[in-house]
């Protein structure tokens, strides 16, 4: 089973759009828990999910399916998305805004009423399984303005806004994701309260909820409070080293400077 800590109605949300057989969108920045809410829905929902990392190169081909040669001759080999459709399962589109456009093609009668996938190159025309489901996430902080998601597709979405947790469920993340003691959970989230408000250092993002978890990791196998939030909090927020000095005096403060 997988572990889920709601924040708010996503999972009250997420099941209407499912038994209304609606796409879901979630925006949030990276770390906050986009991945395991789905994993978790899907698994509530009792339907499998493919998950596709989408990229600058991902095509409309990667998720339909292509031609490929084998030692008797081509056969064709259905993508994720035409999996998902026929199975009646969830496919999970990472980072969507980041695909090329011309995936939306494939996506719009999909998104929409139709519940339609239209296989180009065999000529197919896939009426989506009950169960199916598309689901798609981008983080907004990441996106540049060509790349923005035009209305008409955000427009076929229900949409959910994902953030960092209030400090008292994000306590309960933290400490059940990596088995620490109440104590320190709470150490480890007032920190990232007080990274997050440092706004005038120009991070490209804010200390999540996973690095929160690592670190706890990190001092479970034995490394300092000092070493573990260096290597597994500051230093992944950024590669400049003042930046890196001056978060680190706001590690210091919580937890010291002498184990380092
Ligand atoms: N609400 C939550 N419930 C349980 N675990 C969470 C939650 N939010 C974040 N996490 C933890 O943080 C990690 C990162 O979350 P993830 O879903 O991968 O983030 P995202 O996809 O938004 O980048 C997860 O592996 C999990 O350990
Ligand atoms: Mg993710």
């Amino acid at each position: 089973m997988t572990f889920y800590q709601p924040a708010g109605n996503e999972v009250e949300l997420f099941r209407a759009a499912a038994e209304n057989s609606l796409p879901v969108l979630i925006k949030g920045p990276t770390g906050c828990g986009k991945t395991r809410f789905v994993r978790y829905m899907a698994e509530q929902l009792g339907r499998p999910v493919y998950t596709v990392a989408c990229h600058d190169d991902l095509t409309a081909s990667d998720l339909v399916g292509r031609h490929l040669i084998g030692p008797e001759g081509t056969y064709w080999q259905d993508g994720p998305l035409t999996r998902a459709v026929r199975e009646g399962a969830i496919c999970y589109l990472d980072e969507v805004v980041e695909a090329r456009k011309d995936t939306t093609v494939v996506l719009h009668p999909l998104a929409d009423d139709r519940r339609e996938l239209p296989i180009e190159r065999t000529g197919e025309l896939l009426q989506a399984a009950p169960g199916f489901m598309l689901v798609v996430s981008y983080n907004p902080g990441y996106q540049s303005l060509l790349k923005g998601m035009k209305p008409s597709t955000r427009q076929r979405f229900v949409s959910m806004s994902f953030d960092y947790p209030e400090p008292e469920v994000e306590q309960v993340i933290v400490q059940k994701e990596s088995g620490c003691d109440s104590a320190l959970a709470k150490q480890l989230v007032d920190l990232a309260t007080s990274l997050r408000k440092l706004k005038d250092h120009d991070l490209e993002e804010a200390a999540s909820t996973r690095l929160l978890i690592h670190t706890a990791y990190l001092m479970h196998s034995g490394m300092s409070p000092v070493e573990a939030c260096r290597a597994a909090m500051i230093e992944p927020l950024s590669d400049d080293a003042v930046t890196v000095n001056a978060l680190m005096e706001v590690v210091y403060a919580l937890f010291g400077q002498s184990e380092e």
